[in-house]
């Protein structure tokens, strides 16, 4: 079965429990749908306008939504019994018992400020994004945008691209005010601007992308999920955001940089000689080295060198192990058994926390099986339960999916 009509009969699905739950309506049901995303290398630095080299998955956050016959919003998502109202009000505030509807409350608001003119909506969403680390509120967030543009023609640039970079701009900007994580651009760019069988290597400053098309085919892209729950908002990564920010400051004066991420490689020496403190030195090499990987990673896919990008990946994760100090012991473990297999020919973290989530790996396809095998047992001997593994596909950004009647949706329960 296509990528494409998978997504139509997921969202056939939830049509089915949109009616269900909100009753029946002559409005017409529309279909969206925005992705998960990878970040192959490029790891905390997109808050300093660093290169980054995301793709965006298979899997993601799908929505049935229609006008509404009440005032305001409703939405209602599969994991959650029971559904959120909300009013049209730019001046919506977040709420601990709204849980996951926060996001897409935060991203109405935020079109509300900008004058959108949103009509009463009834929302039901489904994510199928594993794990911690794939940007599922991104991919929520982006997704609501989308339908909030699509049923009130509101439009934040001419401009397709650019509709869609100010697309990814506001998104973040709501996760940052409403839901207080200080996260930077790359997830929700990535799910707004993704392209089915490429990476992106995205400028986190202008959000200029060139894609790259990803020479998989004798390999498989793994993602491993640990089934260690955390949530950004918890961890290190404002703390790590602060010292980028303090980083970028004493670059900055001293090389008058205004990127700190885009400081030439031959000042590498001379920028790290700043930092009398270990802690800050340890952060500064992971900025300044991390943009030289994204480079080297993209180079040896370019030639077809899936051994250079796989040592490259290693080295990557090194540096957020040891410098950057945000990986953790289930991840570690992941990715060093990995490493070690016969047939990967590298592993790292992904996302902007590994004291839980996901990694990748890249594994010879005939060598997939021995390879889940072999980590997946290890890990649950280490840790007393097991790892969750996802062969990705590299899938389209966000869209609305034209609803094509010649596929007969699957009632639950037929
Ligand atoms: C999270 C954030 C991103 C980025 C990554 C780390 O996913 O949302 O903006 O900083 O961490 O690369």
């Amino acid at each position: 079965m296509s990528l494409m009509q998978g997504y139509r009969e997921m969202c056939a699905l939830l049509e089915d429990k949109l009616e269900a739950w909100f009753g029946e309506s002559e409005e017409g049901v529309r279909w969206f749908f925005a992705p998960g995303r990878v970040n192959l290398i490029g790891e905390h630095i997109d808050y300093c306008g660093g290169l980054v080299f995301p793709a965006t998955l298979h899997v993601g956050t799908y929505a049935a939504a229609r006008i509404g016959r009440e005032e305001g919003v409703a939405v209602r998502s599969t994991r959650f019994d029971r559904i959120v109202r909300f009013p049209l009000d730019a001046a919506l505030a977040y709420r601990e018992e709204d849980d996951w509807a926060n996001y897409p409350k935060g991203v109405f608001s935020e079109y509300l400020t900008r004058g959108a003119k949103i009509p009463p909506l009834e929302i039901f969403y489904h994510g199928d994004i594993p794990g911690g680390g794939l940007s599922s509120s991104a991919s929520m967030e982006v997704c609501t945008a989308l339908i909030i543009e699509a049923f009130s023609g509101y439009s934040l640039a001419e401009d397709p691209m650019e509709a869609r970079k100010e697309m990814a701009r506001l998104t973040q900007y709501a996760e940052n005010t409403f839901n207080r994580v200080n996260c930077g651009v790359m997830d929700q760019a990535s799910v707004a601007l993704g392209r089915a069988g490429h990476g992106m290597l995205m400028d986190c400053e202008t959000l200029d992308i060139r894609y790259v098309p990803l020479p998989f085919e004798t390999h498989t892209l793994m993602i491993v999920d640990s089934r260690k729950s955390r949530t950004l908002a918890s961890s290190v990564y404002n703390e790590r955001r602060a010292e980028a920010d303090a980083i970028a400051k004493r670059v900055g004066a001293a090389f008058g940089e205004a990127v700190l991420c885009k400081l030439p490689a031959e000042k590498l020496d001379a920028a790290l000689a700043l930092f009398s403190e270990p802690i800050l030195q340890k952060r500064a090499r992971h900025l300044l080295t991390e943009p030289q990987r994204v480079e080297a990673a993209a180079k040896a896919l370019a030639s077809g060198d899936l051994v250079g990008f796989g040592q490259v990946l290693n080295a990557g994760h090194r540096s957020l192990a040891e410098d950057y100090e945000v990986s953790g012991p289930q991840i570690d473990f992941l990715v060093q058994h990995s490493q070690a297999f016969s047939g990967c020919v590298g592993a790292r973290m992904t996302g902007g926390d590994g004291s839980g989530g996901c990694m990748l790996a890249v594994v010879e396809q005939e060598r997939v099986g021995a390879y889940c095998a072999e980590v997946g047992e290890a890990y649950t001997a280490a840790f007393g339960w097991s790892p969750a593994f996802l062969p990705a596909q590299i899938g389209p950004g966000a869209l609305e999916i034209e609803k094509n009647h010649s596929v007969m949706p699957q009632k639950e329960g037929a």
